[in-house]
């Protein structure tokens, strides 16, 4: 079988590759099980020092698979809070190492949300970066509805998250949600060469300087936890199932 999100530790730096093409690397419960272990042993390994995420293939990811989604939206009982992917939104509140991002193609809701997250984000010429919630009809995660309206100002936000609006490379640059474009061939050398140098630095400082830099985790962790209530109603709501299905089936939704 296929290894859907491939780790590897090098030269002190842990790579995470989302590797699932087929299905523009859509993140599955197990994918998000295997980034949690890696990230939560990347904090107490010393011979990780930075963090890159990277992927197969021209999307970098189309967020939470669908499937997945409508089937815990389905399950009496199953909490946000409880399922993988929230392992890994805690492990990037708790992270103190630096993250950085090679994103490539499309990168859709935790794709962007997790760049609120990272250090050093370089997008790709051709990149679409976006976050339609509220299209199927959820809410923001990650605390993001707290972060990218921090970054980019409110209406910005409302923009991405309630209109849905896809951001190009370009705009990414802009409203702070990345620190360059690259063409496609440098995007991959340019983000290594951040890790690289991050890796190199001083740990204890860097992670320090990432502390600082965060804020306050509490704030976060409660924001987060807002969000999960919030998303884990609307899982199990009419609206939902009927946006995914409505995506399944190749058809605009009908919210009535
Ligand atoms: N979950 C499950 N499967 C997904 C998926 C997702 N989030 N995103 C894409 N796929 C699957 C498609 O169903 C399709 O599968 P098929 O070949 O068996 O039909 C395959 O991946 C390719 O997707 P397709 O839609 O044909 O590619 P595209 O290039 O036209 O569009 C996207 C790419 C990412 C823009 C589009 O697939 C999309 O909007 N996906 C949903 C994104 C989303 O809402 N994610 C959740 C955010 S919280």
């Amino acid at each position: 079988m296929t290894d859907h999100v491939l780790t590897e530790i090098k030269d002190r730096i842990l790579t995470i590759t989302f590797n699932r093409p087929d299905k523009k690397n859509a993140l599955t419960h197990a994918m998000y099980a295997k980034i949690a272990d890696a990230l939560e042993d990347a904090e107490t390994n010393d011979d990780v020092r930075a963090v890159l995420f990277k992927s197969s293939a021209e999307a970098f990811t189309a967020g939470n698979d669908l499937v997945d989604f409508q089937q815990a939206g389905s399950h009496d009982g199953s909490e946000v809070s409880e399922l993988p992917v929230a392992r890994v939104l805690r492990a990037f509140v708790n992270a103190e190492k630096p993250y950085v991002a090679a994103v490539n193609g499309v990168a859709v809701g935790i794709g962007l949300t997790m760049l609120l997250h990272c250090d050093i984000v370089y997008v790709a010429d051709e990149a679409t970066i976006q976050a339609p919630f509220v299209d199927l009809a959820l809410v923001p995660e990650a605390a993001s509805s707290m972060l990218l309206p921090r970054l980019a100002g409110h209406v910005k936000a409302a923009e991405i998250f309630m209109l849905g609006k896809k951001v190009g490379a370009d705009e990414a640059v802009s409203i702070g949600l990345a620190n360059g474009k690259c063409s496609q061939e440098d995007l991959l050398p340019t983000a290594e060469k951040a890790a690289a140098a991050l890796a190199s630095k001083a740990p204890q400082a860097i992670r320090m300087t990432k502390r600082l830099m965060r804020g306050d985790k509490e704030v976060l962790g409660a924001k987060m936890q807002e969000e999960n209530i919030y998303f884990g109603q609307q899982l199990k709501s009419p609206e939902v199932m009927e946006a995914i299905m409505a995506f399944m089936q190749k058809r605009a939704p009908n919210f009535g």
